[in-house]
């Protein structure tokens, strides 16, 4: 059976100067095999792309992350040893899509496989209809934008709560995109892998 995870309350009051983690913000490829705490999850998925402002009448929710047009157009999965799961920001929970492991398929590199966490940026084209509407590589290079700031939050949280990360652009998207059987409309952007550091 299909199951949504509630996550905890994210911790939007940790304290953590924002200088000290640009400064500390780094690539690091190796991690503990523990997963994330669940208090770690929740802080790192409302990072990505949580929600800082509601939907109103007149408005679009507003995202920690901004995007072209406010399209929200990135979609942020996670893969875990449980399965896959989507990131449900509004409700700040994960949806099950599948049941089984996918993290070989997280990038080509032999060492990314072995990471706890796996989060998969997909573009949902769809959500970019109206103002790039017929123009796929304009919608491709705003993805990649819109995915860069995403990341970087990613790499902000991770520097502040001692965990490792690295963003993946050496990854085989046509495989990931079948595996995570995604729609025609939905593409895969980058992954970003993340784990305990195993630094103090
Ligand atoms: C768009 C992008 C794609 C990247 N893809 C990979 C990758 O596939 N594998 C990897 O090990 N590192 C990857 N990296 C990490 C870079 O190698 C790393 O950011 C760079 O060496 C600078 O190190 P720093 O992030 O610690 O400053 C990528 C970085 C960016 C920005």
């Amino acid at each position: 059976m299909k199951t949504t995870i509630k996550l905890p309350t994210p911790q939007k009051d940790l304290k953590f100067p924002l200088m000290k983690a640009l400064e500390k913000r780094r690539t690091k490829r190796k991690w503990k095999d523990d997963p994330l705490s669940d208090q770690e999850l929740s802080n790192l998925l409302w990072a990505t792309c949580g929600i800082t402002q509601e939907e109103t009448n007149k408005s679009k929710s507003k995202r920690t992350a901004p995007s072209a047009s406010n399209s929200q157009e990135i979609k942020i999965y996670v893969a875990t040893k449980k399965g896959l799961f989507l990131y449900d920001e509004k409700k700040h929970q994960l949806l099950q899509v599948l049941s089984k492991d996918i993290r070989e398929n997280i990038g080509t590199q032999k060492m990314m496989r072995s990471a706890p966490l796996g989060l998969v940026y997909v573009s949902d084209y769809l959500k970019m209809g109206t103002y790039l509407a017929g123009n796929d590589s304009r919608k491709w290079f705003v993805s990649g934008t819109d995915t860069g700031f995403i990341s970087q939050n990613v790499y902000l949280y991770c520097a502040a709560a001692n965990l490792s990360t690295v963003i993946l652009g050496l990854v085989n998207r046509d495989k990931l995109h079948e595996v995570m059987g995604l729609k025609e409309c939905e593409k895969v952007v980058y992954t970003q892998v993340v784990g305990k550091s195993i630094d103090k």
